[in-house]
């Protein structure tokens, strides 16, 4: 099934989108409280937002996965809430997420990617190319982190 191409969301209904998904995966499974999935770098300049929609032509849009970037320094940019609808994942989407960031790092000239990755999801992120430098930290005390870098 062909999916509509990443991009940023557009629409106030498709930030709603992309932020429902970014709770539904990673903050809702821990009873963390509606808003924990947002971040004052959200709306930093420089931030880049990845939402790749279920269709175009859906209303209310449905997200299928999300992912952000955030520039750290001038050199570096860190990958944040990257997630994927449980239904859809395992099909290439976090992979074209993943894509769509990176060629984005390199457009604003970043040589260094970095990400602290759930113990669950450092063999996603090793398979595109990242490699663990160091455990992190211990998000919700129960869910181990571990950072990991590319040249994008
Ligand atoms: C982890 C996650 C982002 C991966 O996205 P996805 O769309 O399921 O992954 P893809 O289908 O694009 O997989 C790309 C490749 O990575 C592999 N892969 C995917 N998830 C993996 C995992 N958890 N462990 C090891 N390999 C994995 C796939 O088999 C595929 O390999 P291939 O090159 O042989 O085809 C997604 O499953 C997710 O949102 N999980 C829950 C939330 C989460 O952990 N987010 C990351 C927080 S740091």
């Amino acid at each position: 099934m062909a999916f509509p191409a990443v991009r940023s969301p557009r629409t106030p209904a498709e930030w709603d989108a992309y932020y429902q998904l970014r709770y539904a995966v990673l903050r809702q499974p821990w009873q963390q409280p509606p808003g924990s999935e947002r971040s004052p770098a959200d709306a930093e300049p420089g931030t880049v937002h990845a939402l790749l929609l279920a269709s175009e032509f859906e209303h209310p849009p449905v997200a299928l996965a999300v992912g952000m970037l955030q520039p750290t320094t001038a050199h570096e940019g860190q990958v944040r809430f990257m997630a994927v609808a449980p239904e859809a994942a395992g099909t290439g989407l976090g992979r074209q997420i993943m894509a769509y960031l990176e060629a984005q790092a390199r457009a604003a000239g970043l040589s260094e990617l970095v990400l602290h990755s759930r113990e669950s999801a450092v063999g996603f992120y090793q398979r595109l190319g990242y490699e663990v430098v160091e455990p992190s930290h211990t998000l919700f005390g129960v869910i181990p982190h571990f950072l990991m870098r590319k040249r994008p």
